[in-house]
């Protein structure tokens, strides 16, 4: 019952990203219009011991790193606790979390005490204003400080996640770089993906190409071992530092090496970002499914995981916004 999840196209399922809330404190014009209006039930949200339960059978079938995701993962009350119960499954390597940052300046002690590993951390701009016309809110200063925090109590790595928009933070990409490089970071640069009616309005960036011209104005090589669980390109300093990082998912789509799928806040597995394939987990399990059934519909599901996502082809494919499925 305990053999690894492999999908029909041979691809081993080690990672599961888990949305422990769609809300967010922020409104990044490519993840999350405002106005925004449909949300998850709360008398959906699974609580932390239902999630703790679907996310230790993942552990129990190979899934060795988790994520916490959101919306904004430091939105969940308790989220450290439920950090605690996460990290503590037998069989969890790598535990991380991906956030926008803003709550991270009083969180990042409990998280790191909690057991989390290591943190992606979006931002897009160091540019005050270019901050709150992305955001929707005035709160660079707060994610700064944030950033500080978790530096200083030792979560590490700590990358920041750029979403690059012709027209509107790319000019800002060189100082971003530059950031990094001073702190310590790992900048990825992050192509946007067409999600609801989000991610189509600016103009599109080959980030591919400008990493590899950032790359080499700065000295650095491209790295040969991969870093972390998720689908990045990294270059690394002369000392072997990663340092810059792409996501791709447009010039150069990385789904031949997927080894991840998504659980939503409502317990909903998601088996591909591109995609609308999933499969109702939260609702079996508060029907009283056992945990043999719920590990057969893991199973049924990983057996019908997409095989890549069309957001080249069909960039209105996909409905939902990137906030209800945490990226
Ligand atoms: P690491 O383990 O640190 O590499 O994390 P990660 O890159 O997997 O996670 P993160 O939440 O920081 O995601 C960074 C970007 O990659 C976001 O824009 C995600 O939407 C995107 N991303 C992550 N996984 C996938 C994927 O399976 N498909 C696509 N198309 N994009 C993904
Ligand atoms: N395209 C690409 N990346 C996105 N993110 C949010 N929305 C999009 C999008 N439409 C990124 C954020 C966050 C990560 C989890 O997903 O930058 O850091
Ligand atoms: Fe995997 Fe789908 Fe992402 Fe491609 S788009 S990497 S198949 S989850």
């Amino acid at each position: 019952a305990t053999t690894a999840l492999i999908d029909p196209f041979g691809r081993r399922i080690d990672y599961l990203r888990v949305s422990v809330t769609d809300r967010c404190d922020l409104r990044c014009t490519y993840c999350l219009p405002k106005g925004f209006k449909g949300f998850e039930e709360p008398a959906h949200w699974l609580r932390h011991a239902e999630m703790l339960r679907l996310v230790g059978l993942f552990v129990r079938l190979g899934v060795g790193k988790v994520r916490l995701t959101g919306g904004e993962p430091l939105l969940r009350r308790g989220v450290a606790d439920l950090a605690t119960g996460i990290a503590a499954l037998p069989g969890l390597v790598d535990l991380s979390m991906s956030t926008n940052g803003t709550q991270l300046a009083a969180l990042a002690a409990p998280l790191k005490a909690a057991g989390v590993h290591r943190l992606n951390v979006s931002l897009d701009t160091l540019d005050r204003g270019c901050f709150a016309r992305i955001t929707g809110a005035d709160r660079l200063d707060a994610v700064l400080a944030g950033l500080s925090a978790a530096k200083a109590v030792g979560l590490a790595p700590i990358k920041l996640n750029m979403v690059v928009q012709g027209d509107v933070n790319e000019h800002d990409v060189e100082r971003m770089v530059a950031f990094s490089l001073a702190q310590g970071f790992v900048l990825r640069l992050i192509e946007t993906m067409p999600m609801g009616d989000t991610g189509r309005s600016a103009r599109p960036v080959d980030v591919s190409r400008l990493g590899a011209r950032l790359a080499a104005e700065h000295g650095l090589l491209p790295a040969i071992a991969s870093h972390g669980a998720g689908p990045a390109r990294y270059w690394a300093d002369a000392d072997g530092r990663f340092a810059l990082g792409v996501i791709t998912p447009l010039s150069q789509h990385f789904c031949a090496a997927c080894n991840r799928v998504r659980l939503t806040v409502d317990g909903t597995l998601h088996l591909c970002l591109g995609q609308e394939d999933r499969v109702p987990l939260g609702a079996m399990l508060r029907d009283g499914a056992s945990d043999d059934a719920l590990i057969d519909a893991i199973r049924a599901g990983i057996a019908a995981k997409p095989e890549r996502h069309d957001f080249n082809a069909q960039p209105g494919k996909i409905v939902r916004f990137m906030a209800q499925t945490g990226g």
